[in-house]
C-alpha cells in the first residue's frame, strides 16, 4: 500500500501558503509515487499574481491573456502555478519553463516537457492542487470545501449502501459526506481522464475504511483503483489510483 497523507499535515515551503507532500510507496524500488503542492490562494498580492506567472511557459501565457473572466483566470493560474511546483519538486528539475502543461480533448492536462511524469489538477476558490505523478501509474485528484453543497444531479445518484458506509465512518459526518463523495468520485473521473462526462453512478462506492490518517475508499465498477482521502483545513483532498503491481525502475 503506498503511504498517502502519512506527513499531514504537510510542512510549509519556503514559499508563502505552498505546502508540499511527497507520497512514497512502502518497501519500493521507485520509492516517489508523486508530489502534492497544496496552495493558499486566499488574497493573492498583485505581486504574488506576477510571480506566479513567471513559473508559465509562452502558450500557457498566451492561454492565460485570452481569459476573460476574473475567477477562471484566477483558477487557471493558481493551478499553473500549482502544476509547475509539483513538477519540478516531482522531477528534479529547477527550470519551470522546461515544463507545458497543454490540455487534451476532453481537457485533461497533458505534460509536454523533459520528464516521463503526468499531473492532476484541482481547484476551489481559495485553494489550487495539482498532483504530479509518474506516468506508469494513473492517478486523479479532487479537491472540495467541505461545507460545499453539492448539486442535485450529484445528490440523486448516491446510493443506500453509500450512505451506510458514510454513517459507519467515524471521519466523515452529515455535514461533509457529500463533499466527500464528491472528491472521491471526481477523483476517479480524473483518474481515467473522461471527467463528469460519464453517468455519476459507474463511480459507486463499495467500502470505505479508515486509516491513520486519512480515508480509502473502493470502487464498485473500478476494482483497479483505490482513493485516499483527508481533510485539512477547510478541505477534502481525495486521490484516486491505480492500484499498483510491481513497477521496476
Ligand atoms: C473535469 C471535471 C470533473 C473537473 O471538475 P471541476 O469541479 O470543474 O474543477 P476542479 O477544479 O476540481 O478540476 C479542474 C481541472 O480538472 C482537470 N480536468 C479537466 N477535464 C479533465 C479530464 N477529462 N480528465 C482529467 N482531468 C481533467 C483540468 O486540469 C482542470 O483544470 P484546468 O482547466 O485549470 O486545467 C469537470 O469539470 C467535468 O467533468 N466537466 C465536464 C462535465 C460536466 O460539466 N458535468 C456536470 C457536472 S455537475
Amino acid at each position: 500500500m503506498d503511504s498517502f497523507f502519512n506527513t499531514f499535515p504537510p510542512y510549509q515551503r519556503d514559499i508563502p501558503g505552498v505546502f508540499q507532500l511527497d507520497i512514497v510507496r512502502n518497501n519500493a524500488r521507485f520509492p516517489s509515487l508523486a508530489t502534492l503542492i497544496l496552495i493558499n490562494s486566499t488574497g493573492w498580492t498583485p505581486v504574488e499574481y506576477e510571480q506566479a506567472k513567471t513559473f508559465l511557459s509562452p502558450p500557457e501565457l498566451s492561454y492565460l491573456a485570452n481569459l476573460q473572466f476574473p475567477k477562471r483566470l484566477h483558477s487557471y493560474l493558481t493551478g499553473r502555478y500549482a502544476a509547475k511546483l509539483a513538477l519540478l519538486a516531482q522531477t528534479g528539475r529547477r527550470d519551470p519553463h522546461e515544463f507545458w502543461v497543454d490540455r487534451s480533448e476532453f481537457n485533461a492536462p497533458i505534460v509536454r516537457g523533459p520528464a516521463q511524469t503526468n499531473i492532476s489538477i484541482s481547484h476551489t476558490e481559495t485553494w489550487a492542487a495539482a498532483l504530479a505523478f509518474d506516468c506508469r501509474s494513473h492517478m486523479g485528484l479532487d479537491i472540495e470545501t467541505t461545507d460545499r453543497v453539492i448539486p442535485d444531479p450529484f445528490t440523486r445518484t448516491i446510493s443506500g449502501r453509500e450512505l451506510e458506509l458514510c454513517q459507519n465512518c467515524i471521519a466523515i459526518d452529515n455535514t461533509n459526506q457529500n463533499s466527500y463523495l464528491w472528491t472521491v468520485k471526481e477523483s476517479i473521473s480524473k483518474a481515467i481522464n473522461t471527467g463528469l462526462t460519464v453517468p455519476f453512478h459507474i463511480f459507486e462506492i463499495s467500502q470505505i475504511l479508515v486509516q491513520n490518517p486519512g480515508i480509502y475508499a473502493r470502487f464498485k465498477n473500478f476494482s483497479q483503483y483505490g482513493c485516499h482521502s483527508t481533510a485539512f483545513d477547510t478541505i477534502w483532498i481525495s486521490v484516486s489510483t491505480s492500484i499498483h503491481r510491481q513497477i521496476t525502475q
